[in-house]
């Protein structure tokens, strides 16, 4: 059967954000951190209190960090050196979910057991270790509310994690007691904050002139200093960081796709902006579209983001891949011509998201500039989604420009790999240093 070439230009259509609405998303988004300043209620954005402010660089000594927030979970030993220098002595890692084999992240699982799950690989990380005291850092990327460094409870879920009995409770509080049950009381988890957060102290402790940070991959959230917040509770310098959970955003106008997909998951109406631009919906919406287009529409073909990339990557004349996939997870054959249309369609889907993405990065930064010139500055980035998706960065660095003009050059998203685990260990020490 061939498909619908006339609904897939509309679709296509629909996937673009043209200057006029990027520039818009980006005024509504400072507009957004200017109300929820002053009540977090007036915005939908969360601007949730990290307790925590810059890494001067000069952190040392040796932490346990805990990486917690996709469907993989990493726990590393990582030793600070001091003038931005580390070294990662031990790192491992294990997936939450091996379908048919186990499952903590779903509606069935429960707090116990997926805490026990975080403990088992602490005890492997410290090779069994119950003597020597170590300090864990734990980057747990989900909404949390926090009142100190220490304290922070999970919100609500996001990334369609279900696990039972965690919303509502402070995270660290559940790792303890499944700790204590592995006889690792020497393992003291000392602070908790977002991966936003954590590759922003990672790259900051690396590179001056950091501000923001953010995590472009199976969700996407951004935050950034807010200069003019002082706490006695806050470590660190130059004000204090405030995770925006801007995968919340609001102010933005979803398509009709969206707007569908929205209302078949996991938490209608949350996370409107992270639905439309993170790698785990942009699979399901190119899935809904090509169902539209294949006359099936409502039947899930499964693409992944990981699909798109592949397809986007597709250089053969014919599009001998793209027809592989899409026989593979859709069971439909595509000509050579159909295939460059299907690819058209993941590309507007991508560019879409980087380019709403990017609005939000300047928002925060027409927010921290104020009236002046905007200073030279890195917005630090991690995820699979900014590092492999191929148009991303470009189409990052282009929306810049469309919003920044000229002073578009004085901004660049650098890449922070693993930042992750290493912010969780800055934030460990930025602790100790504070609680001294
Ligand atoms: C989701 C979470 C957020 C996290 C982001 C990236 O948006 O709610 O806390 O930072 O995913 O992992």
């Amino acid at each position: 059967m061939a498909l619908d070439r006339q609904l897939l230009q509309t679709i296509i259509g629909e996937f673009t954000v043209d200057a006029e609405q990027l520039r818009e998303v980006a005024a509504n988004f400072r507009q957004d951190l200017k109300l929820g300043l002053i009540d977090p209620k007036d915005s939908s954005l969360r601007m949730l209190k990290s307790y925590v402010g810059l890494p001067t660089g000069k952190e040392t000594g040796e932490f346990l960090a805990l990486d917690f927030g996709g469907t993989n979970v990493r726990v590393s030993r990582i030793k600070l050196e001091g003038a931005g220098r580390f070294e990662v002595i031990k790192k491992v890692g294990k997936p939450l979910i091996i379908p048919g084999e186990y499952d903590y992240i779903g509606a069935e699982s429960t707090a116990e057991q997926m805490f026990d799950f975080l403990a088992s690989l602490i005890d492997e990380a410290v090779d069994k270790d119950h003597e020597t005291k170590f300090y864990l850092g734990h980057t747990f990327s989900f909404p949390s509310n926090q009142t100190n460094l220490y304290n922070a409870e999970l919100i609500i879920w996001t990334k369609e994690f279900k696990t039972a009995g965690v919303e509502g409770k402070i995270v660290n509080d559940l790792l303890k007691t499944s700790l204590e049950k592995f006889g690792l009381t020497n393992v003291e988890p000392i602070a908790v904050i977002n991966d936003t957060v954590a590759v922003l102290l990672s790259a900051a402790y690396q590179h001056p002139d950091t501000y923001i940070g953010s995590i472009y991959a199976t969700g996407q959230n951004n935050c950034y200093v807010e200069a003019s917040i002082h706490d006695p509770e806050n470590a660190g310098v130059g004000g204090m960081i405030l995770n925006l959970e801007s995968g919340n955003f609001m102010k933005l106008t979803p398509n009709r796709l969206d707007v569908e997909y929205d209302e078949g998951s996991e938490k209608p109406g949350e996370q409107r902006l992270e639905k439309m631009v993170s790698g785990r919906y942009m699979g399901e919406l190119f899935s809904m579209a090509l169902s539209e287009i294949f006359e099936e529409k409502g039947k899930n073909y499964g693409f992944t983001a990981i699909d798109m990339s592949s397809i986007l990557m597709d250089d053969t004349i014919d599009g001998d891949r793209i027809a592989a996939i899409v026989k593979d997870k859709a069971d439909k054959n595509v000509d050579s011509e159909e295939c460059a249309k299907i690819k058209q369609l993941a590309a507007a889907i991508v560019v879409r998201s980087a380019r709403l993405v990017t609005a939000a990065y300047v928002g925060m930064i027409w927010h921290r500039t104020g009236t002046g010139k905007i200073s030279r500055q890195h917005i630090a980035v991690d995820g699979s989604v900014y590092e492999k998706m191929p148009l991303v960065q470009e189409n990052i660095n282009r929306a810049l420009s469309e919003l920044l003009g000229e002073e578009a050059a004085n901004v660049d998203t650098i890449l922070d790999n693993g930042g992750s685990g290493l912010g969780a260990a800055i934030a460990a020490a930025m602790a100790v240093n504070h609680n001294a």
